[in-house]
């Protein structure tokens, strides 16, 4: 039987998971779900944060619906986060961006980068290392022109002018591009961040280092209308993990207005990574129904609740049944 790992961790992830945990009940009546308890709020209950035997359970799971954790207040654990995509082996995040004139996939390095966790701190010197390996890099450009050959073209963005490891970065890169035949542009990092938000037409799939990654998929998160519209995946070759971008959002959290489009929408990611390719466009559908009848959560301007907009979303689903 299929099983999904089902994490809704802190802050709003206990309010927009739910919502999108009933969707997946209700499309997929015979996948179990799994609840597994990860972050702050268990950590403050029980001293744990996330344990060995969680990971168990999320590798045994065929794929995981993440919510949001919030961090450590003073670094009292490791990042969960970080630890569960080394766990897991998420080497790639993957974020599409669809709406106003977007549409487009950041693909993400998910592994190495400024977040390889080498840091050092002295007493008038801090030092974090950024590492970017051949193996990791090929790997990630691989996934991204497996993406770009099934859609348009792919483009590279990085720092080579100034940093030596992105004209390694670059390099790989771009002999991966063009040994699969897919066509490849490249652009500077700052450049880009500017130019997606002016001319998002002309990007498809695009291509980048973990940090560069996490900031240039929250700017093009502008032509959705926010953060609570984004949803993403991460991907190892032997698991996978289906969160929205915005994380447990504090200053919202316990109000019950947390939009939970981007938990849907990453709902939806998961059940056409595991083939079932008819109930994702159902969900999309529905999602899309909702929005053109005007249901709106606060953050888009409206006045719709998480559990008034997620009934809408699951009535629209019965009556596309
Ligand atoms: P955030 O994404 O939680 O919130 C940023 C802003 O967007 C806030 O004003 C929030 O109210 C709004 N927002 C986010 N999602 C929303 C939604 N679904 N509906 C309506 N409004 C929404 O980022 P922030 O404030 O930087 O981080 C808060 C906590 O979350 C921190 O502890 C951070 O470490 C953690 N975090 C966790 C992530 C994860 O688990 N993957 C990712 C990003 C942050
Ligand atoms: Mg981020």
């Amino acid at each position: 039987m299929t099983r999904i790992a089902i994490v809704e961790g802190d802050g709003i992830g206990r309010e927009v998971i739910p919502v999108a945990a009933r969707a997946l009940r209700m499309l997929r009546p015979d996948w179990e779900q799994v609840p597994v308890e990860l972050g702050l709020e268990r950590w403050r209950r029980t001293g744990t944060a996330l344990d060995e035997s969680d990971l168990r359970v999320l590798r045994g799971s065929d794929a995981v619906l993440f919510g949001a954790v919030s961090s450590a207040p003073d670094g009292e654990y490791p990042s969960v986060v970080l630890a569960l995509r080394r766990a897991l082996d998420l080497y790639a995040n993957i974020r599409p961006v669809l709406g106003g004139d977007a549409d487009l996939v950041v693909v993400r390095e998910n592994s190495e980068g400024l977040y390889a966790g080498r840091e050092r701190v002295e007493a008038d010197r801090a030092c974090t290392e950024r590492v970017i390996t051949r193996s990791a890099t090929e790997r990630i450009a691989r996934l991204a022109c497996r993406l770009a050959a099934r859609r348009r073209h792919l483009t590279i963005g990085h720092k080579a002018n100034v940093l030596a490891a992105d004209r390694f970065f670059l390099g790989i890169a771009r002999g991966v591009a063009a040994a699969e035949g897919v066509p490849v542009g490249d652009a500077f990092i700052d450049a880009l961040c500017l130019d997606v938000l002016r001319r998002p037409g002309r990007y498809d799939v695009i291509l980048v280092e973990n940090m560069f990654g996490d900031i240039l998929s929250d700017v093009a998160a502008f032509h959705v209308g926010g953060l609570g519209l984004l949803p993403s995946a991460n991907l190892g070759d032997g698991h996978a993990l289906f969160e929205p971008v915005h994380g447990s959002a504090p200053d919202i959290a316990g109000r019950g207005i947390a939009n939970p489009t981007a938990a849907l929408r990453s709902a939806a990611m998961l059940l056409e990574h595991l083939g079932d390719v008819a109930s994702a466009r159902r969900l999309d559908a529905a999602l899309g129904d909702v929005m053109a009848r005007g249901v709106r959560t606060p953050d888009l301007g409206g006045t719709a609740t998480t559990r008034e907009f997620g009934e809408a979303v699951l009535a629209a689903l019965e009556e596309k049944e």
